[in-house]
């Protein structure tokens, strides 16, 4: 192990000292009113809204509040190990960036894919590469440098396209597929609908359409030559409601561990695992796609349960590290930062992408070392107590 991820903090007091203080906000809270005011409006619209009432949403962040951790005393749990071997991945931590598509639009260069790569190959923490993308997912992944990088698909209506991606993100050397199964459609979203805006009919974040042999194939004229016949193609192939009989299909089309993303009732959790997918990934989109539903965290341990061996990717409403320690201790084997990486990006570029990881890092190994658990294991259920 290098220096342990807590050290950020002695980096801090010691500039301190010299009269320096941190560049960017040290609470989530203070994050994301800093990147709400600098976002342009249409995109703080919709990274940080949600669907509905945004009542998922919110519980999703209040879920944390109702699991407490006992200290443990005596443990001398001087040194922490965080590091987890998934998929074939020798991860730094049990964090990776869950897809975010428009993140490129976050950044004030509009590359916020490239920057949330850079700042992957800073930290080692994992990006998981959206479909929708600024830039193409051959480019994105050639700035991850070491932190392995795994792609998200939305599985288009036409196979062939499907199989084009996933061939592109092989190629490309991505790690994983995820696939995400809650988002065939948009969700109902007051905030995005009070301004008539979904980013990709505007022809925003579809370089991995535009640049892919199959989708160009299907057009009358170039996306170069036709930007909103392209978009207007997009809308035609994008969503697919994809049933059981379609698994196997998808298992097919990749030889890379193959996750889904969306899952939480237990019984959608065998029916995967007998499929032969490779990982779940337990989460409800942040409550952007449906309200009224149950905080993903409560979802969790059946997730985990009926996973049954299987690594369970989780997100949604993940803002701290106490948070990822409380996730991991309900039996996920990594844990997905989404809307803070966007804040972090909006506000200080790759820079404040990395200050948000190696922050929820360091809180997440202090609160091991201050509560007596120091390695992953030693986080069990038993670790938690419900309040309330
Ligand atoms: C997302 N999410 C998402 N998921 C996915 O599989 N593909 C995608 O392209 C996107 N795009 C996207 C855009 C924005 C603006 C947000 C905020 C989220 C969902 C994402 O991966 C993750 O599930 C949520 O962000 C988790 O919720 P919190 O913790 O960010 O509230």
């Amino acid at each position: 192990m290098g220096q342990p991820f807590g050290s950020y903090q002695n980096e801090i007091y010691f500039d301190g000292l010299r009269g320096v203080r941190p560049r960017f906000p040290m609470s989530h809270g203070e994050l994301e009113a800093r990147a709400l005011a600098v976002l342009p409006e249409s995109v703080r619209d919709y990274v940080a809204g949600g669907a509905g009432d945004e009542r998922t949403q919110r519980a999703n962040v209040a879920a944390f509040e109702r699991w407490g951790l006992y200290p443990r005393m005596f443990v001398g749990a001087a040194r922490r190990d965080l590091s987890v071997d998934v998929f074939g991945m020798a991860l730094p931590a049990p964090l990776f960036m869950a897809p975010i598509g428009v993140i490129g639009l976050c950044a004030q260069d509009g590359h916020g894919d490239l920057a949330t790569a850079r700042a992957a190959a800073r930290t080692g923490v994992p990006m998981v590469a959206s479909t929708f993308s600024v830039d193409p997912m051959e480019a994105v992944a050639a700035e991850t440098g070491p932190a392995p990088v795994l792609f998200q698909l939305y599985t288009p209506t036409d196979r062939d396209l499907a199989g084009s991606l996933v061939e592109r993100a092989e190629k490309a050397g991505f790690k994983a597929i995820v696939v995400t199964l809650d988002a065939w459609l948009t969700g109902w979203r007051p905030r995005d609908l009070r301004t008539g805006n979904l980013p990709q009919l505007r022809g925003h974040c579809l370089a991995n359409y535009t640049s892919d042999p199959v989708f160009r194939a299907g057009l009358e004229r170039t996306p170069e030559e036709d930007p909103q016949a392209a978009a207007l193609r997009w809308s035609e192939l994008f969503g697919n409601p994809l049933t059981w009989d379609d698994l196997s299909w998808l298992r097919s089309i990749t030889t890379l561990p193959l996750i889904v993303k969306g899952l939480c009732h237990p019984e959608d959790v065998r029916r995967a695992r007998d499929g032969g997918v490779d990982g779940v990934y337990c989460s409800n989109h942040g409550g952007r796609q449906a309200d009224g539903g149950l905080p993903a965290l409560d979802a969790l341990p059946g997730v985990v349960e009926a996973a049954d061996g299987l690594p369970v990717l989780f997100d949604s409403g993940v803002r701290t590290g106490a948070d990822v320690v409380k996730a991991l201790a309900l039996g996920a084997t990594a844990v997905g930062i989404g809307r803070p990486y966007a804040y972090g990006l909006a506000v200080g570029g790759t820079d404040g992408i990395v200050h948000v990881l190696r922050s929820v890092l360091a809180e997440a190994d202090l609160l091991m070392a201050v509560d007596g658990y120091p390695t992953l294991a030693d986080l069990t259920p038993e670790a938690l107590r419900r309040i309330g």
